[in-house]
């Protein structure tokens, strides 16, 4: 078994409240969704917020489809469960990144391409260039308002963004022309439900699609973890073990 996401109307534990660090803890059953025998505990603890968020922005309301671009923005954990689930729809996936050897690894992942958001700025540009000056499909837009001035050229007309994150700063300007122009439909992802997370989890675990997990460290060590989350070496998930 594994924590679910917390329930709207319930306190968010993991998120902004503390509260789920400790070795036992008594939990509605409602919080609790079963994993497929195939996950670890280690891979599906990886899987809740990150990749219920993925799962929403492109199946629950994107109504990914094979042959569609999909665009995630660098290779934390909802980048990369975005790009494993495009992947199981059939789709293709542009990454970006700060640092070319993730991109080679996203690419052994199954991205058909890389674009280095540091050394190319303007990296609509090359997005653009990829898909033949079409644009993607749908774009993880997790870098905020540093990076959606770029999102917005990089999605084809009639596009969805998916606003989740704002890795790269909190404050910004955005020019609602650019939207119109675009006529792209920009929706606010606010995590997962149980049943995206659900679903998720039953799509992987069929598939040979497995959580990335980047690193593991002893829930006594967490501090170790969050220094490493803060350096952003990380690939894909940190997970604590207890
Ligand atoms: N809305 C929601 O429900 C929801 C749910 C989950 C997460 N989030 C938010 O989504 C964002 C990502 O979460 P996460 O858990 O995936 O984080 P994470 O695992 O810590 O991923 C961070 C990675 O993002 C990349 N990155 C950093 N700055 C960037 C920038 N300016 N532009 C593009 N990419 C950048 C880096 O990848 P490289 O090293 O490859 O450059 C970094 O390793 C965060 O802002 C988080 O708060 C929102």
């Amino acid at each position: 078994m594994v924590a679910s996401i917390f329930r709207r109307s319930e306190i968010p534990w993991g998120g902004p409240v503390d509260g789920l660090l400790q070795e036992e803890i008594t939990l509605d059953e409602q919080r609790l969704v079963k994993i497929p025998d195939s996950l670890s505990d280690v891979e599906a603890a990886a899987a809740p917020c990150a990749g219920s968020t993925a799962w929403q922005a492109l199946v629950t309301f994107g109504g990914i489809k094979p042959g569609d671009v999909v665009l995630v923005q660098g290779t934390g954990g909802v980048a990369l469960f975005g790009l494993q689930v495009a992947i199981m729809a059939g789709a293709h996936v542009i990454v970006t990144s700060s640092n070319d050897n993730k991109l080679e690894r996203a690419k052994a992942l199954g991205a058909f391409a890389g674009v280095n958001y540091r050394t190319t700025p303007e990296w609509s540009e090359a997005v653009l260039a990829l898909t033949d000056g079409r644009g993607v499909d749908h774009i993880l837009e997790l870098g905020g308002p540093g990076s959606f001035a770029q999102s917005l050229k990089a999605i084809r007309s009639g596009g969805r963004i998916s606003a989740i994150g704002y890795l790269g700063s909190s404050e910004g300007g955005i020019n609602p022309l650019d939207v119109f122009r675009k006529q792209a439909v920009v929706h606010g992802i606010s995590v997962g439900s149980r049943l995206a997370l659900e679903s998720l989890l039953h799509a992987m675990g069929r598939s040979s699609q497995r959580p990335v997990i980047d690193s593991t460290f002893e829930w006594t060590n967490a501090t170790a973890a969050f220094r490493r989350l803060h350096a952003g070496e990380h690939f894909g998930k940190i997970v604590l073990t207890f």
